[in-house]
């Protein structure tokens, strides 16, 4: 008991962080505000009005349409437990954050990111059974696996995230440690603990490689599989309409697994490079900005929901009623 209180004695328990951000003079901070700002707000807007889109209209209540309705809900929180305190230390010159405040920024971003890995997988595996097995998808597809699929993303996202943070909160961090980011990630907190992390790098490879290996490898798996079965529809006109419905999603995986799986899958390593910053500006304010668009441009239904959406002409569950499927 004596030494265990004299080591808590000796300790100084950090309170806070600082957040280093983006070092630049203050005429570029006001301009990279209004930058992010911008961005920020544009993002929230644009997966807002997907959402309102899939909601009103009938036609669009399938389940590619609900997945991308959680995608564009889950990329709405995902950008906003970074934006508005990236945000505000633009303008501030306290650029501090509290222990807890920056445990819970990490909790709810690893939080998104492990479930946005695992809903992009679902939705390839979506796309796989519409390809592959056009005839029976309504059958497999029901609503109830659906929403199965769903919650079990986002479970297994907030697991994962719990797990990690488990290791990462319980680390010893010296005085106020300064961070050389404008979040708190993952990487960043481990390179200024302040006593050997390797058991908790250790854990957050294990888990990066379940999290993103395993939904990966659907990924992977299933787009070779659809692609052998577009090759082999006859007609060039079929091809097309098959490509078409997944060249959206195929962009966003890409875009997505290939900005965060170097930051995530090696964590320690990738901090050493003063490029971090850049790659974490690409996923988490870039991607969010151009995801909604690149379905949007791409899909014709979800384009005509949003012009009905934007011109407030939305279809009476009568209308609905009368669409045969
Ligand atoms: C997420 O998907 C489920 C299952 O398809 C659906 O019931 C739910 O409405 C969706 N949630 C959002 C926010 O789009």
């Amino acid at each position: 008991v004596i030494t265990k209180v004299l080591e808590v004695g000796n300790r100084t328990v950090t309170t806070h962080f600082i957040l280093l951000g983006f070092p630049t003079h203050p005429g570029f901070q006001m301009l990279l505000f209004f930058l992010f700002l911008a961005t920020y707000l544009l993002t929230l807007l644009e997966n807002f009005l997907i959402i309102l889109a899939i909601r009103s209209d009938g036609q669009l209540h399938k389940p590619m349409y609900f997945f991308l309705s959680n995608l564009s809900f889950l990329e709405m929180w995902y950008v906003t437990v970074i934006g508005p305190k990236m945000l505000v230390d633009f303008l501030s010159h306290d650029k501090t954050i509290s222990f807890n405040g920056c445990m819970t920024q990490l909790y709810f971003f690893v939080t998104f990111v492990c479930t946005e890995y695992i809903l992009l997988a679902v939705m390839a595996f979506d796309r796989y059974v519409a390809i592959c097995y056009p005839l029976r998808y309504t059958v497999i597809m029901t609503n109830q696996l659906c929403g199965t699929l769903a919650a079990g993303c986002w479970f297994c996202g907030l697991m994962t995230a719990m797990i990690k943070m488990l290791f990462i909160a319980r680390l010893h961090y010296c005085g106020t440690p300064r961070i050389n980011h404008y979040f708190c990630d993952i990487s960043p907190l481990l390179n200024v603990s302040c006593e050997d992390s390797s058991q908790a790098e250790l854990v957050d490879f294990f888990l990066a490689l379940m999290v993103i290996a395993v939904p990966l490898c659907v990924v992977v798996a299933s787009y070779a599989t659809i692609l052998t079965t577009i090759l082999r529809i006859p007609s060039a006109q079929g091809r097309q309409k098959a490509f078409s419905t997944c060249a959206s999603h195929l962009t966003v995986v890409i875009l997505f697994y290939s900005t965060t799986l170097f930051t995530y899958a090696r964590p320690k390593l990738m901090y050493a490079y003063n490029s971090n910053k850049v790659v974490s500006v690409l996923y988490t304010v870039i991607v969010p900005l151009f995801n909604p668009i690149i379905y949007c441009l791409r899909n014709r239904e979800v384009k005509a929901a949003l012009k009905k959406t934007i011109l407030c002409k939305r279809s009476g569950p009568r209308e609905d009623g009368a669409v045969i499927n």
